[in-house]
């Protein structure tokens, strides 16, 4: 008889390899690799093909469906993060950064909704009964009726869900915490988790409940585990917020039924999350004395508009080589708006310490942010502040040309809207007070006439 099969599966990235390893070959973390059974063959007894199947019907790609409904959260920012509310039967991830606000978030819904004639569930691996209590009180959701259970094993989970009556929205915080005696691996490997996280994902689909899963971040960022549990499911959302700062921005970055570019924000305060209906401002610092080095970006996030703060230092640099910290943007762009200031804008920031900062705690990913981050570079460098009241945009090429944006007219819109009374951005954008540059080095030129020779053109 044929050794049953065993394969070494990396915890830490899911790379499978026939050997075990001291350090994985794939991610490089050490420790990390196990031993499994290698998984059954789908074909048939002896291998030979596949089973015979039954014939299934193909339809037309045009068919009148019906949306399907939605389950709203009473927090209309949730439901705006995923594009109008929960639609049943699907499986939504959550993840952030401990501490951040996931298991407030989630019990503030489940009591919305729990209030509006929802049964649900909430499943917590991590706290107690009596903390979870204390939570709601202090929420002040206490009289909202909320199913709780305090419990990690996979099996009694499903059991309790399936028998009785029907969940219409169950939480699990978090999935990390999930358990099954059938896998031999220990509790918090990816297995374990993959397993759990089936298995919950499966009861969506078959009950039609809502399901929705938390998951924690690692240092790098992602969802702790490999990427597996993303794919799996319907709908990924990252609460993401800076634990020194109030806000917290709720934000789609995967959503099969509605759009993924819509945030909902929110203010952490002492009895819990409040929803921030209009952060337009909330991302600026104090506007009133203008000072060299930073930068407001008239930013887009989904149909709102965000007026962020860009500060930028530079610093001659002692060590050899210089230290560039980046908060809240993308350390490899602002690598790249250094290189194009240096190369076709002859700004020596070489030898610099640079320093640079997104206001708020929020996280800035559009690519038209680049002309706000420069500003605030040279604005640094060379001392000059930039005129108050007016808003950059623009994308930046390598070859140092100033490209325009996406949603231009709305920007320039909702900037003079807010109070915005120059806009500086890329050639082609029309309007009053609308200041047009083509390069970097017309940039330069323009901070480095000062903020009284911008502000009198
Ligand atoms: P929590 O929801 O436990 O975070 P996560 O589940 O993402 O780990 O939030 C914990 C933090 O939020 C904690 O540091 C205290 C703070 N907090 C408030 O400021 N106000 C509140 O009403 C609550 C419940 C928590
Ligand atoms: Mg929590």
């Amino acid at each position: 008889m044929a050794r049953p099969k065993t394969r070494y599966v990396c915890q830490a990235c899911g790379a499978v390899t026939p050997r075990w390893a001291g350090r994985c070959e794939s991610c490089g973390e050490w420790n990390t690799i196990t031993e499994h059974a290698a998984p059954q063959p789908v074909s048939g007894a002896r291998g030979k093909g596949l089973p015979k199947g039954r014939r299934l019907k193909l339809v037309a790609l045009a068919g009148e469906d019906e949306a399907p409904p939605r389950i709203h959260t009473a927090i209309a920012e949730l439901d705006r993060a995923v594009g109008g509310g929960f639609v049943p039967g699907s499986a939504i991830l959550i993840g952030g950064d401990p501490g951040i606000g996931k298991s407030t978030l989630l019990l503030q819904a489940l009591a919305g909704m729990a209030r509006a004639g929802k049964r649900c569930v909430y499943v917590s691996g991590e706290e107690a009964i009596a903390q979870i209590r204390l939570r709601a009180r202090r929420l002040g959701v206490d009289e909202s009726p909320v199913l709780l259970a305090a419990e990690t094993n996979i099996a009694d989970i499903i059991s309790t869900l399936s028998e009785g009556e029907r969940p219409d929205v169950v939480v699990m915080d978090s999935i990390q915490t999930l358990w099954s005696s059938v896998i031999e691996s220990a509790p918090g490997t990816v297995s374990q988790l993959r397993a759990g996280t089936e298995a919950l994902i499966r009861f969506a689909k078959k009950s039609g409940a809502v399901v929705l899963l938390v998951g924690h971040v690692t240092k790098e960022g992602q969802i702790a585990g490999p990427r597996v549990v993303e794919h799996m499911v319907d709908t990924v959302l990252y609460f993401e917020g800076d634990r020194g700062h109030q806000y917290r921005i709720l934000r789609a970055v995967k959503n099969r039924f509605g759009p993924t570019d819509e945030i909902g924000v929110f203010e952490m305060a002492g009895s819990g999350l409040i929803e921030v209906e209009n952060p337009s401002m909330l991302f600026m610092g104090d506007q009133e004395e203008q000072s060299a080095g930073s930068a407001v970006f008239a930013g887009m996030e989904g149909a709102r508009p965000l007026m962020v703060e860009v500060q930028a230092l530079a610093a001659p640099s002692a060590l050899g080589t210089p230290r560039r910290a980046v908060v809240g943007w993308d350390s490899a762009r602002l690598a790249m708006v250094m290189a194009v200031l240096e190369t076709h804008g002859g700004v020596r920031i070489g030898g610099h310490d640079i320093y640079l900062n997104i206001a708020g705690g929020l996280r800035v990913r559009e690519p038209a942010a680049d002309l706000a981050a420069a500003a605030a570079l040279v604005s640094s460098m060379s001392g000059a502040p930039l005129p108050p009241k007016t808003a950059i945009f623009g994308e930046i090429a390598l070859s140092g040309v100033i490209r325009p944006s996406a949603q231009t007219r709305q920007r320039i819109r909702e900037a003079r809207k807010l109070g915005f009374e120059r806009i500086i951005t890329a050639p082609g954008a029309k309007g009053r007070g609308v200041r047009e540059v083509a390069h970097v080095a017309d940039l330069i030129a323009l901070i480095a006439a000062g903020p009284a020779r911008i502000a009198a053109e």
